[in-house]
């Protein structure tokens, strides 16, 4: 990339709004109160003062006294599993959780991966069937899939959204692949218009991994609710979150009964015991913590965004690092990370490591993300070695699959990859958004000196 020769005035007074359509309602305050001072001066690494003193975020999971409350009546009730009342927290936390959604129906499970892996059970997807997925992601996503014995093929990604590029999903598509499963990754919504004209002209069944994505909307729809299911994850680094917990969500009744039925150890609701199921039910306690934690869940989100926003505002012109490309489209995310890709051509060749390390001595703690895209850790070798998968994939799909491992593009997002984790802190204020970007910039105006950490 050509290195260009930044305005570092221009960007510290840049109050224009974002480049993020997506969230232009949000209203973007001007950036009056950001003092040159505060950027100035030798790095704290270095022995100078820091930007910032002890910072604070806001705390993340949630916690107020709603959500105590709710955790105490639960445990006075002696209604501690969900199958015990039809009107305990998982049950009722499913119809709320539907309503904030938009959907007819959702379920509780006990994971992220487990709301995922009833889907893929659900669909009668199983050993000799193919899903595409993205590598970069959560290692539940690719668990979902091998759990049935399918084969997660992993396409590359768009190196400027971090999200799988639709081109090489459908290079990736074969007789025997049955369904899409697209990331939501950052809680950004993924290309999903582009993901369902694929899926629609293959007769292919999208499966959406909305695991960091609670509440963002793409094209007038809540993430989720876009492909055939969504499915969630409540884990507690999650911007709904309950400790561990997950949810499917949808419209079509008989496949939502299906999941049920799957994550109820392959017993109906009629009791009638069916199919092959693990036992995925999401407990009374999980559903306490939701049901209260639902109460304000709407204005964390819009608050995440007018801050995310604001950031990104800040960044714009700023060729240093770059903010997650957002589709047209794209109205809102849940902004779980604030993420930005990394150039080091424009901080005189410093690594990332040499950037990170002397931000955090300004008081401001970023970090990469995934290491290593999911195509290169070694579940893969294992799996190709089981006997399950050499009877039920060919000598030469599987060669074909080692073949087309590579995914070039999501090497480069791991490396690049520089985050904020942000369920806390895009709660804090306009001050904390602006001690983000003095830090930065001090570390910047200090480019020349990142060699020396
Ligand atoms: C994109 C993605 N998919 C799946 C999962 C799995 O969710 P859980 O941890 O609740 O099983 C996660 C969790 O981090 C995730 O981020």
């Amino acid at each position: 990339m050509k290195t260009t020769n930044f305005n570092r005035r221009k960007f510290i007074t840049d109050v224009s709004a974002g480049s993020i359509a997506a969230i232009a309602s949000c209203s973007i305050p001007a950036l009056g109160s950001i003092s040159q001072n505060m950027t100035s001066g030798k790095l704290a690494i270095l022995g100078g003062e820091p930007v910032v003193k002890n910072k604070i975020w806001p705390d993340w999971p949630y916690v107020d006294e709603k959500i105590v409350e709710s955790i105490i009546k639960t445990t006075k009730s002696g209604i501690w599993c969900r199958i015990q009342s039809s009107t305990g927290t998982v049950p009722t936390f499913e119809k709320e959780y539907a309503k904030l959604m938009g959907t007819k129906f959702a379920l509780g499970t006990g994971s992220g991966t487990q709301a995922l892996n009833t889907c893929v059970e659900a669909m009668g997807i199983g050993p000799g069937d193919e899903i595409i997925t993205s590598p970069y992601t959560d290692m539940g996503t690719i668990s979902s899939i091998i759990s049935s014995r399918a084969l997660p093929v992993m396409a590359d990604l768009d190196a400027e959204s971090f999200q799988l590029d639709p081109r090489e999903v459908e290079r990736r598509i074969t007789e025997n692949t049955k369904a899409i499963m697209p990331i939501h990754i950052m809680g950004q919504p993924c290309n999903m218009e582009e993901i369902m004209k694929i899926a629609k002209k293959h007769n292919l069944k999208v499966i959406e991994d909305a695991c960091q994505a609670h509440l963002g909307v793409y094209q007038g729809k809540v993430l989720g609710t876009i492909g055939d299911v969504g499915c969630f994850s409540f884990q507690t680094s999650k911007t709904i979150s309950c400790g561990e917990g997950g949810a499917v969500i949808g419209n079509n009744e008989e496949l939502m009964d299906k999941c049920y039925t799957v994550q109820n150890h392959g017993t109906s609701r009629k009791g009638r015991s069916e199919t092959i199921g693990p036992k995925y039910r999401m407990n009374e306690f999980e559903g306490a913590i939701l049901l209260a934690q639902m109460t304000g869940a709407k204005e964390r989100f819009a608050l995440r965004n007018k801050n995310a926003a604001y950031l990104t505002s800040k960044l714009k012109n700023f060729p240093g690092l770059i903010p997650q490309k957002l589709y047209e489209g794209t109205e809102s995310g849940s902004f779980y990370l604030y993420t930005m890709s990394y150039h080091k051509e424009h901080w005189n060749n410093a690594t990332r490591d040499q950037f990170l390390k002397a931000l955090s001595g300004e008081g401001i703690g970023m970090s990469g993300y995934i290491a290593n895209g999911l195509h290169k850790e070694p579940w893969v070798d294992h799996i190709l070695n089981l006997k399950v998968y050499q009877k039920m994939y060919s000598p030469a799909r599987l060669k074909q699959y080692l073949d087309d491992l590579a995914c070039p593009k999501c090497d480069q997002v791991c490396a690049d990859m520089v985050m904020l984790w942000a369920s806390g802190p895009l709660l804090g204020t306009q001050n904390d958004m602006d001690d983000i970007i003095n830090a930065i910039m001090k570390v910047y105006d200090n480019r020349d000196k990142l060699n020396q950490i």
